[in-house]
């Protein structure tokens, strides 16, 4: 939050969030909102106090008669749960967007949402901005001749990825695609990992949008480098790393992690990762927003 109030050279509005003895959160806004296009930064990863802070906030922002309240949420926690494919499981996702909604949100500002549809749970305008200009940035950085497409493929470790890969191939350099296929033949045996696509002796962009225990994306690699693929760079929006995460995607046969700052840690990472900074991009979608211009020139 800190690097987008820098970006647009204002300060970070005075607030406070404290605990009751018992843990319940309590906040509050420490000067004047009235009138004003009030922007509340928050990811909803877990613990889902952050949610609860996120929620609170607006409820806090609204009653304090602010003009128009913007959740700028960098990482939207809770999207993979967007549909009832079992029996008895709520659909958190839509969830969230009501709630987000009751307490008093008016749009919301988003960065690679798990999938576009979850758009449609919201009655409120969703602005939802892709990290690629980021990522290209950085590819542009280590290779200044950008990447031969001759040389380099895109693969989504997963079937559902297939989309976003070649969206994001289209903006990078036209770069083929490829993709992992995996299969659990029966209950109980073996899940079988299959490449579909030839990445012999080619270099791969191992893309996704949330590495979470990073076991997808880790056996996508082992799998590659098993089809004969060469360098392999992993590039992901939303570092959660969760569990031994880390660990799995040391020893896993990439040379580079790279993944954006949507998702905030308090442990140091290794030099293989690169955390990119996503602020200067909010804060251009933020100035945009507030000036009533088009969000949607920041996707090119
Ligand atoms: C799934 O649909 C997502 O795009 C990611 O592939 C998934 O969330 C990654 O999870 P994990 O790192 O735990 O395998």
């Amino acid at each position: 939050m800190v690097g987008i109030c820098e970006e647009l050279g204002i300060e970070v509005t005075k607030h406070s969030v404290s605990r009751f003895a018992d843990g319940e959160i309590f906040v509050q806004i420490d000067e004047s909102v009235r009138g004003d296009d009030v922007f509340i930064v928050q990811s909803t990863n877990p613990p889902a106090e952050n949610i609860l802070e996120l929620l609170l906030l607006a409820d806090a922002a609204r009653r304090a008669s602010a003009a128009r309240i913007t959740a700028v949420i960098p990482y939207f926690g809770y999207a993979r749960q967007d549909r009832k494919d079992k029996p008895r499981v709520p659909i958190s996702a839509k969830l969230m967007a009501k709630l987000m909604e009751s307490a008093g949100f008016d749009r919301i500002l988003t960065v690679d949402l798990h999938a576009d549809q979850i758009q449609g749970f919201f009655d409120i305008p969703v602005d939802n901005l892709y990290a690629t200009p980021i990522f290209k940035k950085y590819l542009l950085s280590e290779f200044p001749m950008g990447l031969n497409p001759e040389e380099w493929i895109i693969v989504s470790p997963d079937v559902g990825g297939i989309k976003r890969a070649r969206t994001i191939a289209e903006k990078l350099w036209n770069l083929p695609i490829a993709l992992i296929d995996k299969r659990r033949p029966k209950p109980n045996v073996a899940e079988v990992v299959r490449v579909i696509g030839d990445v012999k002796g080619k270099n791969v962009l191992l893309i996704d949008d949330i590495i979470d225990t990073a076991t997808t994306i880790s056996n996508a690699a082992y799998a590659l480098r098993e089809e004969g693929a060469n360098r392999i760079i992993i590039m992901a929006t939303h570092g959660l790393f969760s569990g031994n995460a880390i660990e799995k995607l040391e020893n896993c046969p990439c040379e580079r992690v790279v993944v954006t700052n949507t998702v905030n840690h308090n442990f140091d990472l290794p030099g293989k990762f690169v955390v990119l900074d996503i602020s200067q991009l909010l804060a251009e979608a933020i100035r945009r927003i507030h000036r009533g211009g088009s969000v949607s020139q920041l996707f090119l």
